[in-house]
């Protein structure tokens, strides 16, 4: 059987299935699972992969075709520079996240060793990302999620970023652990997706942890608590930088303005979608 042919097979294997994938997926699978490259895939290669790694192949193929998440099949995904692991209870960390943190980063600008707070971390990605921009930050990852958070302990230790300390808790309540004025940027991508859309969710979206999407009724609920709690714990002329829904444009501005923040922005990803919201305090 040649590379072409598993190629080939799976391309088959996912298209009857109904499942939503795409010619990267099966490359990342056979890379993952059968080592091959894309130069394997050129037409007569024969497969050298041993049989054992074809058993997990078929296996990894199988999840796929039921709509399991290529990332979560893998176990590893990579944000901006960052490998992460990734598994069920974590969410899978988007491209779109870096719009918030490059924005952070263009406010902070050359703050040798700013304090950082990241809400609602997940996989760490968002703090990871930061911590190599600034390897004297102190930075704390907070994560409510009992899932998610030994990936996050997990994706610190893998990427070395000795500078992020990660706490287990509710940023509903955790903010009274911090005094006012304690931090030079809180960022966060929270859940903000409305309760009622999150059965119309892709297949694979739905995979994800309700936890890590579901924003409530509206999908502001952690945008009031950040506004009004986590706005007053930066310092005067912090900054705050929250990744949003394409629908919040306007919503999370007037949370943010209600609550005293000033010279309010709305940036948008490269798809032309409102995805960011950035503020000084
Ligand atoms: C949209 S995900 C973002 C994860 C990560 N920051 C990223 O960008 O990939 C939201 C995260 O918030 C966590 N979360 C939800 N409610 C929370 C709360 N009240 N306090 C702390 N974390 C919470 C979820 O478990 C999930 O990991």
């Amino acid at each position: 059987m040649t590379n072409r042919d598993i190629y080939n097979n799976t391309a088959a294997a996912l298209e009857n299935s109904g499942c939503d994938f795409s010619d990267y997926d099966i490359r990342c699978l056979m890379e993952h699972f059968l080592g091959t490259t894309r130069f394997d895939l050129e037409p007569g290669i024969p497969c050298k992969a041993h049989k054992t790694q074809l058993a997990a192949f078929d296996e990894a193929v199988r999840k796929r075709c039921q709509g399991f998440p290529l990332q979560y099949i893998i176990g590893k995904w990579s944000f901006m520079d960052a490998e992460l692991y990734v598994g069920e209870g974590v969410l899978i960390p988007r491209d779109d996240t870096e719009v918030c943190v490059r924005e952070c980063i263009s406010l902070l600008g050359d703050d040798p060793a700013p304090k950082i707070i990241d809400l609602c971390s997940g996989s760490g990605a968002i703090a990871i990302a930061l911590a190599a921009r600034y390897p004297k930050a102190d930075i704390i990852a907070a994560e409510l999620s009992g899932k998610a958070f030994p990936y996050l302990l997990k994706n610190i230790e893998h990427n070395h970023a000795e500078n992020i300390t990660a706490v287990n808790g509710d940023i509903r309540t955790l903010h009274s652990r911090y005094a006012d004025g304690s931090f030079d940027a809180v960022i966060s991508n929270p859940p903000y997706i409305c309760s009622r859309e999150i059965p119309l969710l892709q297949k694979e979206v739905q995979s994800e942890p309700v936890i890590a999407l579901d924003g409530g009724e509206d999908g502001l609920d952690l945008y009031r608590v950040i506004a009004r709690h986590w706005l007053r714990k930066l310092r005067p002329g912090g900054i705050i930088s929250l990744e949003i829904g394409e629908d919040q444009g306007k919503s999370v501005p007037a949370l943010l303005r209600e609550e005293g923040a000033r010279n309010i922005r709305v940036i948008k990803d490269i798809s032309g979608l409102d995805r960011c919201v950035t503020a000084l305090v």
